[in-house]
């Protein structure tokens, strides 16, 4: 079973896996954020890739998001974690809330490359579903298991960045549905489905999204968080990987097979 971790701000390393190997992966996209760790844990193979690079010095909308999904796919993998950093929308989360969400919103549209399939047959992939359901499950089984209160679904809002967001946007978000604010779901978890492969996001609260609590928000909360939050993420993840069935219960792995006009 190979599985993909993409870590997100804050998260550049995976502590307590084995045996672990760089392995630099070209892809027809370019290279991805920085090489790809191979690392063991009890007989399944774990792929780790830095989303924003080995030091943080990748912005969300400079992201080489389909080298990175094209070297996980080119390496085999059928699963991938995402973790990601998010403002919350919902006043009762406090720093360090894990949020599993079901939905995404895309205001990234058309400003990041967001498709495999540029020329060629022209296809739709379906995304009514955009997380893979089977994952969500193990996801919140697991941090139940682990005393984790992890909210179970909400829909992630993606921006362009790399700026915060107004106040206003914030209500406007709220209005529209959004659960959590981010910059890099998209067009991640799409380029995911697209190559077949199951997608999941587990966001950990940074902060109260933009005048919700705070007169102002900085990037120095949020890496902080994320830091307070690392020995339970690495828990869990770790908890997580070791329950993953290798039987696909889900549709991901055949996304493609009605989406060619
Ligand atoms: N907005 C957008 N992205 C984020 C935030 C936020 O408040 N916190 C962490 N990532």
């Amino acid at each position: 079973m190979k599985i993909g971790l993409i870590g997100g701000s804050g998260v550049y390393q995976m502590d307590g896996l084995n045996t672990c190997e760089e392995i630099s992966a070209d892809t027809p996209y370019g290279e991805p954020s920085a090489p790809v760790t191979r690392c063991e844990l009890d007989g399944r193979e774990i792929f780790f890739l830095p989303r924003h690079g080995k030091k943080h010095t990748i912005p969300p909308h400079k992201i080489n998001y389909r080298a990175n999904i094209s070297a996980f796919r080119r390496l085999g993998v059928t699963r991938i974690f995402s973790i990601g950093a998010v403002g919350g929308m919902n006043e009762n989360w406090t720093p360090g809330t894990i949020v599993i969400p079901n939905q995404i919103i895309d205001m990234t549209q058309g400003a990041r490359p967001g498709t495999f399939f540029d020329e060629g047959r022209v296809m739709h992939v379906d995304f009514s579903q955009p997380y893979c359901m089977q994952m969500r499950t193990v996801i919140l089984a697991q941090a139940t298991i682990l005393g984790e209160e992890a909210v179970d679904g909400g829909t992630y809002i993606c921006t362009n960045g790399p700026r915060l967001e107004s106040a206003a946007e914030i209500q406007f978000y709220q209005a529209i549905g959004a659960h959590v604010v981010g910059m890099t779901a998209m067009p991640e978890a799409a380029l995911a489905r697209e190559a077949e492969i199951c997608y999941a996001g587990i966001c950990i609260v940074t902060n109260p999204a933009a005048g919700l609590k705070n007169e102002h928000l900085t990037a120095t909360e949020v890496i902080a968080a994320m830091n307070d939050a690392s020995e339970r993420l690495r828990l869990l993840l770790r908890a997580i990987l070791l329950a993953l069935h290798p039987e696909h219960l889900c549709t991901c792995g055949n996304a493609l097979s009605k989406a060619g006009i």
